[in-house]
């Protein structure tokens, strides 16, 4: 569900911050080359929106070419931790580790370039951009960003043949299955090495439910990208090597999916 409150803008990093940090633009080797299996760790995560104390002491681990589901019903705060990592949000106390290297210090396009792609609940695909232009802001990821990146990588029409098809209409215009798989597209021209996904299957009609699993699916066995995933549809949880379930802002459970009791999936899914 999305959140329908009037946002408040309690930590997020100001103008400054985002522009002027330095970060490791043109630099994502800094961060690619560290050979660990660990591609994110979270530590001691606490996050206030203003004082609501929001993330409780979250601990998280992605281990390389891993997919990873968050599950827990609405309101406990998985967005906020999935922002918390992609640098929107600022913890108050805690770590996030990309690769063994600690990136608490890095705005979001620092992070986008060191290896984040990450796609936001709602997808955020810009209406008035065509299909076309809302993938070439993917690149902006990439060393050199749009300004020395052009190239669309056709694999994302191997994995979504509909955005060749409609290149040239207006992101607006697409169904909301169709501007899920744009925004996928979109992250991964950024060559991630860790994938975002907050519910990507929201709202939209079974049968693209299961085009999205099976490309996400497709994308770590021929990538090797990790994914940490936001999801209530059981199927699609399943297909993750491990779960952390969330309650109050903390993790309360976690295990390998095949150990997901139904106990636990009547507790922390919606659906
Ligand atoms: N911008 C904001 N300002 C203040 N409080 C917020 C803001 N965004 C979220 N919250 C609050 O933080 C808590 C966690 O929200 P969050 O969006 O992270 O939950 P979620 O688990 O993603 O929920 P959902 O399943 O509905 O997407 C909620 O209580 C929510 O009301
Ligand atoms: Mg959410």
């Amino acid at each position: 569900m999305r959140e329908a409150e009037p946002m408040r803008e309690a930590e997020p990093m100001s103008e400054a911050e985002l522009l002027g940090k330095p970060g490791l633009d043109g630099k994502p080797e800094l961060i690619r080359d560290v050979g660990t299996s660990t591609v994110l760790q979270v530590r001691g995560l606490n996050v206030y929106y203003g004082e609501s104390h929001i993330l409780r002491d979250v601990d998280l681990t992605v281990k390389s070419g891993q997919m990873v589901c968050l599950i827990g019903r609405n309101g406990v705060g998985k967005t906020t931790l999935l922002k918390t990592v992609m640098g929107l949000l600022r913890q108050r106390m805690g770590e996030v580790e990309l690769a063994g290297r600690e990136v608490s210090g890095l705005p979001p396009h620092g992070r986008a370039r060191g290896g984040i792609g990450y796609v936001p609940q709602g997808r955020e695909i810009i209406a008035q951009l065509t299909v076309r232009e809302n993938l070439l802001l993917g690149l902006e990821a990439l060393p050199g960003g749009l300004s020395r990146n052009r190239h669309i990588d056709p694999v994302v029409f191997e994995l979504f043949p509909i955005l060749e098809t409609f290149l040239n209409r207006r992101g607006g215009d697409l169904s909301g299955g169709q501007q899920q798989q744009l925004a996928i597209a979109r992250a991964l021209l950024g060559k991630p090495r860790l994938l975002l996904l907050d519910e990507p299957t929201e709202g939209i009609q079974p049968s693209v439910v299961l085009d999205i699993e099976r490309a996400v699916r497709r994308i770590i066995q021929t990538t090797g990208i990790s994914v940490l995933l936001v999801e209530q549809h059981l199927h699609f949880v399943r297909q993750a090597d491990w779960y952390y379930a969330m309650q109050k802002g903390g993790v309360v459970a976690s295990g390998p999916t095949t150990e997901l009791s139904k106990e636990v999936v009547d507790r922390f899914l919606s659906v």
